[in-house]
């Protein structure tokens, strides 16, 4: 089974969702917790965009043992001496440098030609070889960058030195089949390539960003990059969690693992959304508050027969106690039955089961998710109502 290197970038893509802004204190926080994910490297955040995020940068350097912790610059000579400052006292620190290649930023952002993007690039990297061992080069925007192009960048970025190359789809405009032939041409083209690693960086425009990291893992890619609830720039990022538990649940087909600590999954998704205050949607893959929950009485009665009926993992797999039997409309007896059972009615007989499950049943009518209250508080009425 092939490693897939996990590259998590919460802090620092992540960060860049509108509205969120973390404090050092909250940096430190979640990266602890993503060493405990056992992420194999964090990029803790951009050094020259400021001086509190140049401290937070540092202050997570310090704090992390067991990951590489990696500031990002662009090609800059000031932007890469921001992150050599930030990551004194790391145990194990990285650059990861960044210039756009695709023509419409070529023209229209960086206003430079082909030749000068990669003089650019190449005395960056070269610049930052003298203080780091590990660099990663992203040619910004390669989704939309012309191939042969990109196989240019790539070979520069090899020969100055890089160790790790990152095709980021930038604007999440590629689709699965088109991002992973890129990772195929680039495998099979460029001299060198086997000296590195490379890496696939999505964005969700399109809501391809899992598909199109996947992709590329089947066509050769070493390393994900993404967050944590998949938040990021616009539409957000490729959903670490989704990675993973796709690799652990289908590790026949991609022939590829990471070495995550699945059962920390959970507590990582919780802490990030507390602290940026994005709340994760309940119909979030993986980490949603409805990804483990049934509530269609036919699938209720088949979970509690086997769950791997409607369970293509466990919730206890990324560190959940149980799945969850939603009781509403549409659940059926066996689910009331058990949840009967669990709020300690279980002496009931068949025929007051039978009432206070028409009872229900009214009640689900009138109100989209029946609580546990609410149904003791049936149960009770019905109670009263019944001689004994
Ligand atoms: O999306 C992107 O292109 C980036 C780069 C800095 C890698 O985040
Ligand atoms: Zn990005």
């Amino acid at each position: 089974m092939r490693k897939i290197y996990i590259f998590d970038t919460t802090l620092r893509d992540g960060e860049q969702s509108p509205g969120v802004n973390l404090n050092t204190q909250e940096k430190v926080e979640i990266a602890l917790q993503l060493e405990k994910l056992g992420v194999d490297r964090i990029e803790a955040g951009f050094p020259a965009a400021s001086p509190g995020d140049l401290a937070a940068v540092n202050a997570v350097a310090k704090a992390v043992k067991n990951a590489t912790v990696i500031g990002l610059a662009r090609c800059r000579e000031q932007d890469i001496d921001a992150v050599k400052e930030a990551l004194e006292g790391a145990k194990d620190p990285g650059i990861h440098l960044f210039l756009a290649t695709s023509p419409i930023h070529r023209q229209h952002k960086l206003r430079m030609d082909k030749d000068q993007v990669l003089e650019t690039a190449d005395k960056a990297i070269r610049y930052a070889k003298q203080y780091f061992d590990k660099i990663e080069f992203s040619p910004e925007d390669a989704g939309r960058t012309e191939l042969d192009y990109l196989c240019q960048v790539t070979e520069m970025a090899i020969n100055a030195g890089a160790t790790v190359v990152n095709i980021p789809d930038t604007v999440g405009y590629m689709t699965p089949q088109e991002f992973g032939n890129i990772f195929k041409v680039l495998k099979e083209t460029v001299p060198g390539i086997e000296r590195i690693q490379l890496s696939a960086h999505c964005h969700d425009d399109l809501g391809m960003a899992t598909a199109n990291a996947l992709a590329a893992i089947l066509n050769g890619a070493d390393q994900v990059e993404g967050t944590i609830n998949g938040i990021g720039e616009r539409a957000g990022n490729t959903s670490l969690e989704e990675v993973a538990l796709t690799l652990a649940t289908r590790a026949e087909y991609f022939q590829a693992t990471t070495t995550l600590n699945l059962k920390e999954i959970a507590r990582t998704s919780r802490l990030v959304s507390k602290l940026t205050g994005m709340v994760v949607p309940g119909n979030k893959a993986i980490v949603g508050a409805n990804a483990f929950a049934h509530e269609s009485g036919i699938h209720q009665d088949g979970v509690l027969k086997e769950k791997t009926t409607y369970e293509i993992i466990s919730p206890e797999t990324i560190g959940l106690r149980d799945s969850k039997l939603v009781l509403g409309k549409h659940s059926g007896r066996h689910a009331f039955r058990e949840k009967l059972i669990d709020l300690g009615y279980e002496q009931l007989t068949e025929d007051q089961v039978n009432a206070a499950f028409g009872k229900f049943k009214d009640l689900a009518d009138r109100k989209k998710n029946v609580s546990d209250e609410d149904i003791r508080a049936l149960l009770e009425e019905k109670l009263v109502e019944t001689p004994e």
